[in-house]
């Protein structure tokens, strides 16, 4: 059930949030996963952690950082960060995954590419054989999503353009469209991810891969595993 998963989801966020130290510059992500994250971090604030930077991923985990007293960096006053925790929608046993069902995937990857280490916190229906089970976000240009989604579905790639509740076009905070690809399982994922790093309009992709060295999972058992 619902509980059960957000019980499950702020078990892994606590876990995490005891892995922060003061000093630390922190990357934070997105998600009702994170959110739990934050209330945590929030909570050793009180304690007294300081840390030596932080910046996220969306403005709604900046607010809620905000109104816990953090002050909210951006990426380019550091140099790098040195941990970054964030949600995924997917993880596979080589901790690559599929992550931007919450359309924030081009800040997510940036902030984790340049973080020394990657965290991610999800509950154990995450956690897949093979990735799939969850459409692929592509974030592309306007000028071209037309000729892009063409192309995607004559390759077989079940595009969709996502759309909002009152069906509008879905705009990131860059001010591009997503695109879901809705083909599953995934076809071999690093090959994917080249065709879509080389391919004319296509901003950033929801293939993580490589680049999360740390999965917290929370298990319906109780347990939590931790996966490096
Ligand atoms: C945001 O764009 C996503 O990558 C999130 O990290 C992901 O969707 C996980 O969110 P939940 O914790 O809400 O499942």
């Amino acid at each position: 059930s619902e509980v059960d998963q957000n019980t499950m989801k702020e078990k892994a966020a606590q876990r995490a949030a005891d892995t922060v130290w003061s000093g630390m510059r922190l990357g934070v992500g997105t998600g009702s996963t994170v959110k739990f994250f934050i209330d945590a971090l929030g909570k050793r604030r009180k304690e007294g952690l300081a840390l030596g930077a932080v910046v996220t991923t969306s403005d709604r985990s900046r607010q809620q950082l905000e109104s816990l007293g953090f002050t909210v960096g951006e990426l380019s006053d550091v140099e790098h960060l040195d941990l970054t925790i964030d949600g995924a929608d997917r993880v596979d046993s080589h901790l690559d995954g599929i992550k931007g069902g919450g359309g924030a995937l081009t800040m997510e990857k940036n902030v984790a590419v340049h973080s020394l280490h990657n965290t991610w916190i999800v509950d154990e229906s995450k956690v897949v054989d093979h990735l799939g089970g969850f459409p692929l976000p592509v974030e592309v240009l306007p000028i071209s999503a037309k000729q892009v989604f063409n192309q995607f579905a004559d390759e077989g790639l079940l595009p969709r353009f996502r759309t909002t509740d009152t069906n509008e076009r879905y705009v990131t905070h860059y001010g591009n469209f997503i695109i879901d690809l809705y083909i599953d399982p995934l076809p071999a994922p690093r090959g994917l991810a080249s065709y879509l790093d080389s391919t004319v309009g296509v901003v950033e992709h929801g293939l993580f891969l490589g680049i999360c060295d740390t999965v917290i999972i929370a298990h319906e058992d109780n347990t939590i595993e931790i996966k490096k």
